[in-house]
This record gives C-alpha cells, structure tokens and sequence, in this order.
C-alpha cells in the first residue's frame, strides 16, 4: 500500500497547568524541564526522530517560551563561545529548528483537545499529520513515533499508541473497543472518551501520539461536545472508523504522564537512569533514599 508520508506535527500545548500550580503561574507546562530539557523539547525530537520537519504549535493566551526555544539564541551562544562552554554551547544550538519549519496558532479559548487539533487545521493542510501531547513522555530505545511511521506506512490510515492501563483508571483516557488483533496492531472496532471502569470496552487506552487524516477536521468542526463538556479529539475519531483503516500499535517503551506531579517525578528519575552521564550518580542517590539498585 502507499501511504503518503507524515511530514507535520501538531504540538497542543494551550493547556494552563493547573495541576501545577504555582510553579506554571509564570512558566508554560510544556517549558517544565525534565532533567534538563523541556517537555516539549522530548516531543519535538521525536518528531524529528520520525522524520517529520514541520511543527506545529497550538498556544493559549498565557506567555510560553516554547516558540523561542527554538531560536536561535544570539546572546547566549556568545557568551557560551567567549567563555569557551562548548558542551552548553552544543546542548543550545542542537534544540534549534529553521523558523520557516515552526509554525504557531493559537487557540482562543480552553475548549478541548478536539478543538485545539482543529485550530491547526490550515496548517496542516490536507496531508496525514502527528499529534503529540508533551504531557505524555515516551521513553524507550526506539521512539514511539518513529515506531507508528513504521506501521503506518504498512496500515495508513489513523493510528494511535496504545498501551493497557488499570480498570480503575479507564475514566482517565481514550479507551478502545478493539477488533482483529495482528501481532503490536490492534484494529479499532471503536473508541470512547473517559469511560467510567463498569462502561469500558476494554482496558486498552490510547496514549498522547496520533496519525491522523485530514478527514478529521470535518469531524472537528461540528465543534461537539463530549465528556467533560469538552470537543473531544477521541469522538472525531471514532467517526473514521469503519471509513478509514483506523488501528492502535502497541509501542515498545514506557510513557510518563508528566500532566500529573508523581509521573512527572518518575520521568525524571527514569530519564536520569537512561542517561550515561548521570545513571551511576542517580543509583547512589535513589539508594540513599532506601530505593533504587
Ligand atoms: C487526552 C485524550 C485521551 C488520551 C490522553 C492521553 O486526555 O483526550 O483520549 O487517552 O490524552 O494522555 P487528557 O490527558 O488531555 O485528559
């Protein structure tokens, strides 16, 4: 089959943080570091890991340095050069995107996910596009949307990371009623938003990366409302299915949720003990605390 490739991605960081107050009273969600670099800096190589040049940023109205970390730093970088940081100097300029390849839209108003994706709608245009949620942090020896390129170019259509999570936990995510199973591929019979434990399908539940149609916008723009009162992305997408291929993969690796305080602290220990420079360091200190190995 021939897909065509997936050369866009749409980045919704319009989000307040509010489980992070105070500290994202000033500093965007998306800008919170883990180890050393930003949330949102993790979901933009991985992008670019997959191959895709071109992101896309849904903003709110509350200021975020996400654009301009991106930039060029002119200042910084000669201060690094005169004082001779080659390493900081590196770890500066390798987080940098062409500014023709970073496009930003805003969204006016907090009306869900399935409204920020169509707030990117004439962006996007009309080729297969990623949706990558910085909030969920994907961790592993291969990239999660390096791994849904890969069987997307076999399934085309929409396809979403899938992983299993705990019956009480349904009510917090997009959770699949699935058909025919074939190998990591799931085929997707249906899929709905924040199920209560007793109502859901199963316990397989979608995760923050998406390949999606174009078709989706249509979908959107009915601007429905569903659970929580909000435009759910999942209800737009439960109307491809049957229209379009529509599959779940179940990746390889392990996702954080950095939307809440502890999975934040998580991905930070987890990436720490991923990293050469700092694996030995964090071990002493995870065991001083009566934990780690
Ligand atoms: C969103 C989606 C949900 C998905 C989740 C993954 O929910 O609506 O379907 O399972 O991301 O993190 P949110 O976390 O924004 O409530």
């Amino acid at each position: 089959m021939m897909t065509a490739p997936v050369r866009k991605a749409v980045f919704p960081i319009a989000g307040l943080g509010t489980r992070f107050l105070p500290a994202t009273k000033t500093v965007a969600k998306e800008m919170l570091p883990v180890v050393d670099r930003p949330l949102i800096q993790y979901g933009v190589e991985e992008a670019l890991a997959a191959g895709i040049e071109e992101m896309i940023f849904v903003m709110g109205s509350h200021p975020s340095g996400a654009r301009d970390h991106f930039r060029r730093a002119g200042e910084l970088n000669a201060v690094l050069e005169a004082r001779g940081k080659r390493e900081a100097l590196e770890a500066v300029n390798a987080c940098v995107l062409p500014d023709e390849h970073l496009h930003v839209v805003h969204q006016d108003a907090p009306l869900g996910l399935g409204h920020a994706v169509w707030c990117a709608r004439d962006l996007v245009g009309d080729g297969p596009f990623a949706v990558i949620l910085p909030d969920d942090l994907v961790t592993g020896a291969r990239p999660c949307l390096v791994q849904m390129t890969g069987a997307y170019a076999e399934t085309g259509g929409n396809l979403v990371a899938v992983m299993d999570v705990p019956r009480a936990h349904t009510s917090r995510y997009g959770i699949l009623d699935i058909g025919e199973t074939a190998g990591n591929l799931v085929a997707i019979k249906g899929l709905v938003e924040k199920p209560d434990p007793a109502d859901a399908p199963s316990t397989l539940s979608v995760i923050g990366r998406y390949i999606l149609q174009p078709e989706i916008f249509s979908h959107l723009a009915a601007f429905e409302k569903g659970a929580g009162g909000e435009i759910q992305l999942t209800d737009a997408m439960a109307k491809l299915i049957g229209v379009q291929p529509f599959h779940g993969l179940r990746f390889e690796g392990t996702r954080f949720d950095c939307g809440n305080k502890l999975g934040f602290l998580e991905a930070n220990i987890a990436v720490a003990l991923e990293r050469p420079d700092m694996r030995d360091q964090t071990r002493r200190l995870l065991a001083a605390y009566g934990g780690g190995g």
